[in-house]
């Protein structure tokens, strides 16, 4: 086995003992850019969950900064609202001593009608290191990562995907269950819409789980069957034996037309409420990637009951988003990330 220490100096009195173990001496994380999860293969996914482990040390210390990425730049580019994964991947960034900017939509010239690439090549000739990106048209990150040689990571695209809440999705499945493999997960509500639903699809099967999915027939995108998961005419019928239930929004900002009667009737029908919980396993978990509506797609007392790891998968969000980063930069290839210590 082999172990790197990432970032294995002292320097300004901080004692890095943060290990990456490695069991495998050939693999080396072979990604530039994270766009989504299609991307990773499995050895991929669990390199990211066990790199991200070892960094959550790291924010339970009374100093909470190591200096990694010390002289790295990270760029925040931000074209929709965002509250929680810009300030997970800034605190991310932040913890491992890089320098963070956020550029967001009012604030980015795209609003004085500059194209996406000029203000991508714009903020390139300033030389980041790295882009973060999150934008309401699916497939902006991968058509910025053709354009500009800086890393991109995709905080969300559109209905397309959102790999780095996939992640921290998995790292908390692992941490309370174990393993991903076997595990039957249920996915409730807006399948259609969300890109949050879409990376976990491909991540939990890629990782041998089982989906099941419920939610109005309008929620649900075409051609279920040909990703592996199973249409569930119930949310009780998803939900029974399952080991995780994660709930999802309501995508409203991506539909044109309402495709639901109501959100009182949507509730009543596919709310998951204690007794929709009460199908699935005794330990099962819930889960919700947030914004939550509450009283609309879950109730109060199920996303603060004893089975939630609501707040879980916030605090993962910050390791593996440093893992991202750590990973990204070359983190683990020797000597690559000399530069900034
Ligand atoms: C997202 O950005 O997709 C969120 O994390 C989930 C949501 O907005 O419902």
């Amino acid at each position: 086995m082999k172990i790197l220490a990432a970032g294995s100096v002292s320097s300004a009195g901080f004692h890095i003992n943060v290990m990456v173990h490695m069991s495998d001496n050939d693999y080396t994380f072979p990604h530039r850019n994270i766009l989504g999860i299609e991307q990773l293969s499995a050895r991929d996914i669990t390199h990211i969950l066990d790199t991200a482990k070892s960094f959550r040390e790291i924010s339970e210390r009374p100093i909470k900064k190591v200096p990694t990425l010390r002289g790295k730049t990270v760029v925040n580019l931000f074209f929709e609202p965002s509250t929680r994964t810009r300030m997970s991947f800034e605190i991310a960034a932040k913890r491992m001593s890089a320098d963070t900017f956020n550029i967001s939509a009012s604030t980015s010239s795209t609003q004085k009608g500059e194209t996406l690439i000029d203000t991508a090549q714009n903020i390139r000739a300033m030389k980041p290191d790295v882009i973060i990106m999150r934008h309401s048209s699916s497939g902006a990150p991968q058509l910025l990562a053709r354009h500009v040689d800086t890393c991109i990571i995709n905080a969300g695209d559109g209905a397309h995907e959102h790999p780095s809440q996939s992640l921290l999705d998995m790292r908390t499945v692992l941490d309370h269950k174990g393993r991903i493999n076997g595990l039957k997960v249920a996915i409730i509500g807006d399948i259609a819409h969300s890109r949050v639903a879409m990376s976990n699809i491909i991540g939990f099967t890629r990782m041998g789980a089982q989906i099941f999915m419920a939610g109005p027939r309008t929620f649900m995108p075409p051609c279920l069957e040909e990703f592996g998961v199973t249409f569930c005419n119930t949310v009780q019928e998803a939900v029974r034996g399952a080991d995780v239930v994660m709930v999802l929004r309501i995508q409203l900002e991506r539909q044109n037309d309402p495709l639901i009667p109501s959100l009182r009737e949507y509730s009543r029908i596919f709310g998951v409420n204690r007794d929709v919980i009460r199908e699935a396993k005794p330990d099962a978990i819930i889960m919700h990637p947030g914004p939550i509506n509450r009283g609309v797609e879950l109730n109060p007392d199920v996303a603060d009951g004893k089975r939630s790891v609501i707040l879980d998968q916030v605090t993962n969000g910050v390791a593996v988003r440093m893992a991202l980063l750590y990973l990204v930069l070359g983190g683990g290839r020797e000597d690559a990330l000399q530069g900034g210590q």
